[in-house]
């Protein structure tokens, strides 16, 4: 149990540097763990979700060396060579990590369990499970299969390719159905109702694998071996950076760069809503990294005004509604959020646990069903919040403490370490 205390700011900056992309960080180990050849990944996330990724790789065969400060190499066993796990895989914290995992497990020809924390047990796995379970793998859990702890008998050889019309727009879906996929004859494809993160996408794209697109619907064609490309370099988080994005918009004074930040416009929502509501950002030094665009971001404090957030850009920034939020309560006028009821599902009801929590700060939130209408408030006021054992919750807050009156105190900050080990230390080293 740890506790972050808060004082308000006058301003954030300097330069910073956030960790490594938690999306990329899962991929780059599954994908060069069944490539051929080796990999060396940089700019690795060392929090705990994507090292519970490495650690079931590990288990599952694959010989990966942690050189220290985001450096790994990883011996790829090729597309066939991972071997049954003498134990159940335990993701903790991360749907990213079970999902996917879930997908490449589904085509191997033996046995795995799945299991994850209090949290991740509670949520929707059904999601992927049902499609895995068309392509021929026969899948069981809680409540009738639908919830962790997973038993996986993959079906190897006989897995079957689909045409798979997903009804959520979620990558962790795609990408899963797509890995077992690699494993199928023939071709399967995958179309959603608004374009999820496409890291998938091109990261297999990088590891040579043909994968087509069409509009929403996504295809790959079984049997591709992934050729291992040396050196994967990955950029940091922007759903990290996000934090830093906003506490920097609302806090007088400020005038922050966030250095070599990915900038996937499958990811860049937040980019657009904040400029939307009048903030300050300038993308600068834009470059490519292993299929990623990247760049430097500055940015300067700035009054905000409302704004409306809703269907076509919610899954590009899905993860940053929790910090849009307390940007809303500081913006002039009523924000809207809708088209967000995947929010339910996460780490924790972000939508609940967020509208809760801002309330304690004086925010004026009411609950929608798929999100919340958010009335600016002239000064939030500290106080002693909750993370509800989410992370990005708990971030969230603290860059409410930010620009709130007096102290605020979040409890149970420990989850911050599943996304972002150091960014107390970050975040006090930016404030004056
Ligand atoms: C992720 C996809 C998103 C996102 C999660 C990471 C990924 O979830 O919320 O933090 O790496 O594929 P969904 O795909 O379920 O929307």
């Amino acid at each position: 149990m740890s506790d972050l205390v808060i004082h308000g700011s006058r301003g954030l900056r300097g330069e910073i540097t956030p960790p490594g992309d938690k999306s990329l960080s899962h991929r780059a180990v599954m994908f060069s763990s069944i490539a051929e050849g080796e990999t060396q990944i940089s700019g690795f996330l060392a929090g705990e979700d994507t090292l519970n990724t490495a650690r079931a790789m590990r288990m599952l065969g694959v010989q990966i060396d942690d050189l220290g400060a985001g450096r790994f190499v990883v011996h790829g066993k090729g597309l066939r060579g991972l071997s049954e796990p003498a134990g159940v895989l335990d993701l903790g914290n991360s749907g990213t990590g079970m999902r996917l995992l879930a997908g490449l497990l589904a085509g191997q020809d033996f046995f795995s369990v799945l299991t994850g924390d209090q949290y991740l047990v509670k949520r929707p796995m059904g999601r992927i499970a049902d499609p895995l379970r068309t392509m021929g793998a026969a899948i069981d859990g809680r409540t009738a299969g639908k919830f962790a702890p997973l038993a996986i008998r993959g079906a190897g050889k006989n897995i079957k390719a689909i045409d798979y019309r997903s009804p959520v727009a979620s990558a962790q879906v795609k990408s899963a159905v797509l890995l077992c996929g690699l494993y199928a004859a023939g071709a399967t494809s995958v179309s959603e109702p608004h374009k999820s993160r496409d890291h998938t996408e091109r990261m297999l794209r990088f590891f040579g694998v043909d994968v087509r697109e069409d509009g929403l619907k996504v295809s790959v064609q079984g049997n591709q071996a992934l050729r291992a490309a040396g050196s994967l370099v990955i950029p940091a988080d922007i759903s990290s950076a996000a934090f830093f994005l906003v506490a920097a918009t609302i806090v007088p004074g400020s005038d922050l760069i966030i250095r070599n930040v990915g900038i996937n416009p499958t990811r860049t929502g937040i980019l657009d809503v904040l400029t939307a509501m009048g903030a300050d950002i300038i993308l600068e030094n834009r470059r490519e990294q292993a299929g990623e665009p990247v760049a430097d971001l500055r940015v300067r404090h700035r009054a905000l005004r409302a704004t409306e957030i809703k269907g076509d850009i919610i899954p590009r920034l899905i993860d940053e509604v929790p910090v849009l939020a307390v940007a809303a309560a500081c913006a002039e006028g009523t924000t809207v959020i809708r088209d967000a009821e995947e929010l339910r599902v996460k780490e924790s009801d972000r939508i609940a646990t967020m509208a809760a929590e801002l309330r304690k700060l004086g925010a004026d939130v009411r609950e929608r069903p798929d999100g919340m209408e958010i009335a600016g408030t002239k000064r939030l006021r500290g106080n002693l919040c909750e993370s509800h054992g989410d992370h990005r919750i708990a971030m969230s807050l603290a860059v409410a403490g930010l620009a709130a009156e007096g102290v605020t105190t979040v409890r149970d900050t420990e989850w911050i370490e599943t996304s972002f080990p150091g960014f107390a230390a970050m975040l006090e080293n930016a404030v004056h």
